[in-house]
C-alpha cells in the first residue's frame, strides 16, 4: 500500500513537471520598422451624461458643498480625471441630450428652470451644471469639448443658437455669453447631431434621420476659426442598414463622422450582476466584448463601399460594460460597481480599436463617473478609482503613438486567441507593450519578436487581482491596482514574458 502511494506521488510530480516544461508559447511578430498609422489620442475619450450621479455627485457638488472642490468641480474626482491625459468628454447625453434645452443651463442659478429627467429615472433636474460648467471643466481637464445636440425635441435655431453661443466673438449670443461671465469663446470642434435617433433620440426612420441631419448641419455654422466636426447619429451594435443609408443620403460633403454604440448586454431584460458572476458569465461577457471586432469590420465596409478615400470616421461614441443596477441603488441610475472583469473588457477593446484607427478615430466609454464602467466611483465625500481606472492609466502611453502592428505567429504551441497584444512607439522612442491574458486559470509564455532589434531597458507592471470579481469598494483596501511585474525579459529583438492568469501587463521599453 505505501509503496503505491509512493509510486502514485512520483507519477503526479513526473505529470506536473511535464505539464510545467510544456507550457505553450504564444508567438507575436511586431514590425517596427515599417511606418504605420498614429493611434489617435480620442479613442481615449470619455461621456458624461445627466444620468444618476455621473454629473451631481460624481463630478459637481457646487461651492457650497462640504466636499473639497476646485469652484464646484469634486477635487479627487478632478485630480484622478487628470491622471488619465482625457483628450475629450462628450456630454450632455446619450439620451438625456435630445431633452436638454441648453438655454435653461446658463444664467443665475437661482432662475435656472428645472425639469424631469424622464429618461433616467424622473429625477429633478436643476440646471445648475449647464454649458459654461461643463465647458470650464474641459478647460480644467485640458480635454476637447463633444457637444451633444438636441435633435429629436429640439428645433434647428435651437442648436445653429448653442453654437454661436459657444463659439462666436460677436453678436447677440457673444454678448449673453458675456453677460453669464465669459467674454472669451470656447473652442468647440466635436459637435454630434442628434444620439440614438433611431431610439431614445426621436425614434426615427435612418431616410427622414439623414435629412433632418443635412438640415441641421446646414445651419451649425464655424464662427471666426472655430471649425465643427459634425457627427451624425449612427447606428447600434449590428444595424448595418443604418449606417449604410447614412452613408449614401448623408454623404461625406457635410459629415465628418458617424457614430456608433456597442455595449456588452447580452439579455437586456436580464443583465446580470456586476459583481456577483461565474466563470460561464465572465466568458461569456468577454466574448461579447470581442464581438465588437466582427462588429466594427461591417460597419467600415459599408463605409469604406461608399466612401473609399476615408472622409467619414467611425466613432464609437458610447461602448463598454452594462449590468444591473447595484442593489439598494437608484431605478434608472445606472449605477454599478467595477470589477476585474470590467477592466479586462477595456484592455481587449483598446487592443481591438487600435488596429481599425485607419477609419475609428474616437471612442468615448460609457461614462465617466458612477454610471456603467465608469473610471471612478463616488458615495459622499469617498471615491474609488476602478479597475477600468487602472487600465486607462496604463494604456494612455499609447496616445497618439505610432501603432506597430502585431501578428501571431501561428503553428506555434500555444493558441493565438488565448492572449492579446498591442505594441507602439511614442515621440521618444520608447516601445509599450499592452499584453492582456483573460484565462481565468492558464498563465501563459508571450514571446514577442520584433523585426528589428529594440534597445533599452523594459520595465513592467500588472493589474490582477486574486478574484476576477474583486472591485475596489469604499473604505476598504483597494483589491485591484497595478503593482510591478519583473517577469519580463528582452534579449536583442525579443521580448519574453510570463503573463499569468486574469491579467494585464504593461511594458516599456526606454
Ligand atoms: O449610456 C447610457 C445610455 O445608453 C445613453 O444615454 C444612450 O445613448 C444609450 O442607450
Amino acid at each position: 500500500m505505501r509503496i503505491r502511494l509512493i509510486c502514485a506521488t512520483i507519477a503526479l510530480l513526473f505529470t506536473t513537471t511535464l505539464l510545467h516544461a510544456a507550457e505553450p508559447e504564444i508567438r507575436f511578430r511586431v514590425d517596427n520598422e515599417a511606418p504605420s498609422a498614429t493611434i489617435p489620442a480620442e479613442i481615449y475619450g470619455h461621456f458624461a451624461e445627466h444620468l444618476g450621479t455621473c454629473i451631481y455627485g460624481g463630478l459637481w457638488v457646487g461651492t457650497d458643498s462640504e466636499i473639497a472642490n476646485e469652484e464646484g468641480y469634486r477635487t479627487d474626482v478632478l485630480e484622478a480625471l487628470r491622471g488619465l491625459d482625457i483628450p475629450v468628454l462628450r456630454w450632455p447625453g446619450g439620451c438625456f441630450a435630445d431633452e436638454y434645452h441648453w438655454r435653461d443651463g446658463i444664467g443665475p442659478k437661482e432662475s435656472r428652470p428645472r425639469m424631469v429627467n424622464s429618461n433616467w429615472g424622473g429625477t429633478v433636474e436643476d440646471n445648475s451644471f449647464g454649458t459654461h460648467e461643463f465647458l470650464n471643466l474641459c478647460e480644467k481637464l485640458g480635454c476637447e469639448p463633444y457637444i451633444s445636440g438636441n435633435v429629436g425635441s429640439g428645433t434647428v435655431e435651437e442648436l445653429a443658437k448653442w453654437v454661436e453661443y459657444m463659439t462666436a466673438a460677436e453678436g447677440p449670443m457673444a454678448l449673453l455669453r458675456e453677460k453669464n461671465g465669459r467674454k472669451e469663446p470656447w473652442r468647440v470642434k466635436y459637435l454630434g447631431v442628434g444620439n440614438e435617433s433611431w431610439g431614445c433620440g426621436g425614434n426615427m426612420r435612418p431616410e427622414y434621420y439623414s435629412d433632418l441631419y443635412r438640415r441641421y448641419a446646414t445651419y451649425c455654422r464655424n464662427f471666426g476659426d472655430n471649425r465643427l466636426y459634425k457627427v451624425a447619429s449612427g447606428a447600434s451594435d449590428y444595424d448595418f442598414r443604418w449606417t449604410e443609408v447614412l452613408m449614401q443620403q448623408i454623404g461625406s460633403n457635410c459629415m465628418d463622422g458617424i457614430s456608433l454604440h456597442y455595449y456588452t448586454v447580452r439579455n437586456w431584460n436580464d443583465k446580470g450582476s456586476a459583481t456577483e458572476f461565474g466563470e460561464n458569465d465572465y466568458y461569456a461577457t468577454i466574448r461579447k466584448a470581442l464581438g465588437i471586432e466582427p462588429v466594427l469590420q461591417r460597419h467600415i465596409a459599408l463605409m469604406d463601399a461608399y466612401d473609399p478615400d476615408g472622409r467619414v470616421d467611425l466613432l464609437v461614441d458610447e461602448w463598454g460594460t452594462w449590468f444591473d443596477e447595484e442593489p439598494g441603488t437608484i431605478r434608472g441610475h445606472l449605477y454599478q460597481q467595477s470589477t476585474m472583469r470590467d477592466a479586462m473588457v477595456a484592455a481587449l477593446t483598446f487592443n481591438i480599436f487600435h488596429r481599425y484607427t485607419e477609419r475609428v478615430k474616437m471612442a468615448n466609454i460609457a461614462q465617466i463617473a458612477n454610471v456603467l464602467q465608469s473610471m471612478v466611483l463616488t458615495r459622499g465625500k469617498d471615491m474609488v478609482l476602478t479597475p477600468t481606472y487602472h487600465v486607462f492609466r496604463m494604456y494612455k502611453v499609447h496616445q497618439q503613438a505610432e501603432f506597430l502592428p502585431a501578428t501571431c505567429v501561428e503553428g506555434a504551441t500555444g493558441e493565438c486567441s488565448d492572449v492579446s497584444i498591442t505594441a507602439s512607439r511614442n515621440e521618444a522612442g520608447e516601445v509599450n507593450l499592452s499584453i492582456v491574458n483573460p484565462s481565468l486559470e492558464e498563465s501563459r509564455k508571450v514571446i514577442i519578436e520584433f523585426n528589428a532589434a529594440v534597445s533599452g531597458k523594459p520595465t513592467a507592471e500588472i493589474l490582477r487581482a486574486k478574484r476576477i470579481n474583486d472591485f475596489n469598494d469604499f473604505g476598504k483596501e483597494p483589491k485591484v491596482a497595478p503593482a510591478p511585474f519583473d517577469k519580463v525579459r528582452l534579449t536583442g529583438n525579443r521580448v519574453e514574458i510570463e503573463i499569468p492568469a486574469q491579467s494585464i501587463v504593461s511594458v516599456n521599453i526606454k
